[in-house]
């Protein structure tokens, strides 16, 4: 399986996933540069689909779809099927609610599109209100292996390390973070996250001290999460 991430908007990435002559695409904002894409490499656009329904994910579905023969999935089907096929490959579509409630990650090889949950050096806003299946779909992300490549559908990755420096101005890791940071292709592991993003570091003792300011309890990872959660 190949990915392409595309821009558009105010720093929103776009995917196109494919393999042999197929391809789907996740939150395909970028409309002319994806169909550019699939002239020039010879594909076919067979699904036009969004990690969650937020308008800045889905503007460029209808001319998509216009285009092309693809047929549109919406994030309920795509959870109910479970799985989507491009060939001989299948992309695993699994429930991450918390930012919104439909919100669905991808995963295929070693690679995850997380929407608006997980993003390169942050998480998105709890939306949904519902802080504890937030964190609940956050360890379903986390337990994926360290090596797993995380692609989002906002690059906030400047933004994002200029708060994780304010809150843990020794962490070691943020300059190599920083270093391996590339506007034209945005990407991070899980590894990464685990050592940058304050928002899944859960046991990490480096926050304590912040979080023992914010007096509010911090005896579960929940709690911890929570806590940080008052301050994204
Ligand atoms: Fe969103």
């Amino acid at each position: 399986m190949k990915l392409k991430q595309f821009r558009y908007g105010d720093g929103n990435l776009a995917y196109l996933i494919y393999k042999g002559g197929s391809a789907a695409a996740i939150d395909g904002g970028a409309v002319e540069e994806i169909l550019g894409f699939l002239k020039k490499n010879s594909l076919r656009l067979e699904y036009v689909i969004n990690t969650h329904d937020h308008w800045d994910h889905t503007p460029g579905n209808s001319l998509l779809l216009k285009s092309s023969k693809a047929k549109f999935l919406s994030t309920a089907e795509l959870t109910a099927l479970k799985f989507l096929v491009l060939e001989d490959s299948s992309i695993s579509v699994f429930p991450t609610p918390g930012h919104t409630m439909d919100s669905i990650t991808f995963s295929f090889d070693d690679w995850i599109i997380t929407g608006d949950t997980l993003f390169n050096g942050t998480v998105g806003n709890c939306y949904s209100g519902n802080y504890e299946i937030y964190f609940k779909s956050l360890g379903r992300i986390l337990n994926f292996p360290v090596n797993t490549r995380i692609f989002a559908e906002h690059d906030l990755v400047n933004y994002a390390l200029g708060v994780a420096e304010n809150l843990d101005p020794n962490n070691p890791h943020i300059p190599a973070y920083r270093k391996s940071y590339n506007s034209d292709f945005v990407v991070s592991t899980l590894e990464m996250e685990l050592k940058v993003n304050p928002f899944v570091r859960f046991n990490d003792t480096s926050l304590d001290a912040f979080r023992e300011k914010l007096k509010m309890p911090l005896d579960t990872d929940y709690e911890k999460w929570r806590a940080m959660m008052t301050v994204h």
